[in-house]
């Protein structure tokens, strides 16, 4: 809604009613399957939360919740995968990071120390027919040596409501594993990736 409309709607007593409702259908999921979701209604419902997203994950302060959206975007849109929960994912590479992230080179490197990868997540709901804000992930490259379990990759988590969440590192690491080559990123599917020069 923009903001004349924010006003207009204001003036006759309507704006918060008609922001809820507004809310609420646009998070509404018709399909019987999360991969039947077309590209244009993924990007919908991300249009459609993205905003509560980037205000949860911020809201208590979190040094990346707060600050991610400024970093690098690193694909043309949201998109589901299948990992993570069959979520509608989204990732942001900070400064370090992007330079190497958007080569999304296969193997023979190692991302520089204090990159961090942020991903938002959107959880679809078939059963209750709706999609909500799912946490945000991250991964912060460590000085070399310090956490040899996971090649010096720290995995953290923000809940949509800004809480820091408790993250195992070896439910993280043991999925990202098989990307080794790659020093453990799996990167967004071909069809989102965006290059450096976009
Ligand atoms: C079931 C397997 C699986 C698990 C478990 C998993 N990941 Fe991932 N992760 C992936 C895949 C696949 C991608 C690439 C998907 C995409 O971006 O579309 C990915 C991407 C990421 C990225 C973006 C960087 C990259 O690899 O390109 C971050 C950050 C991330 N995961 C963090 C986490 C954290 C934190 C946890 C634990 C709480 C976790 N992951 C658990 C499979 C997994």
């Amino acid at each position: 809604m923009t903001l004349a409309t924010r006003i207009s709607a204001a003036a006759f007593g309507l704006a918060l009613t008609a922001t809820s409702a507004f809310a609420e259908d646009c998070a509404a999921v018709t399909v019987e399957d999360q991969f039947d979701l077309e590209a244009d209604q993924i990007v919908a419902l991300y249009e459609c939360l993205e905003e509560t997203l980037i205000e949860g994950y911020g809201r208590e302060g979190d040094e990346i919740g707060a600050n991610y959206r400024s970093w690098a975007p690193t694909s043309t849109r949201a998109a589901i995968q299948g990992a993570h929960g069959n979520r509608i994912l989204n990732t942001f590479a900070n400064d370090i990071a992007a330079e190497q992230y958007l080569k999304y080179e296969e193997e023979g490197f190692t991302m520089p120390v204090g990159s961090i990868l942020a991903k938002e997540s959107i959880t679809v709901s078939i059963k209750k027919k709706k999609a909500r804000p799912g946490p945000l992930l991250m991964m912060t490259k460590m000085e070399a040596g310090s956490i040899p379990e996971t090649n010096d990759w720290l995995y953290t988590g923000v809940q949509p409501n800004g809480k820091t969440m408790k993250v195992k590192q070896s439910f993280c690491h043991d999925c990202h594993a098989p990307y080794e080559d790659s020093d453990f990123l799996a990167y967004p599917m071909e069809e989102v990736r965006l290059g450096q020069d976009q």
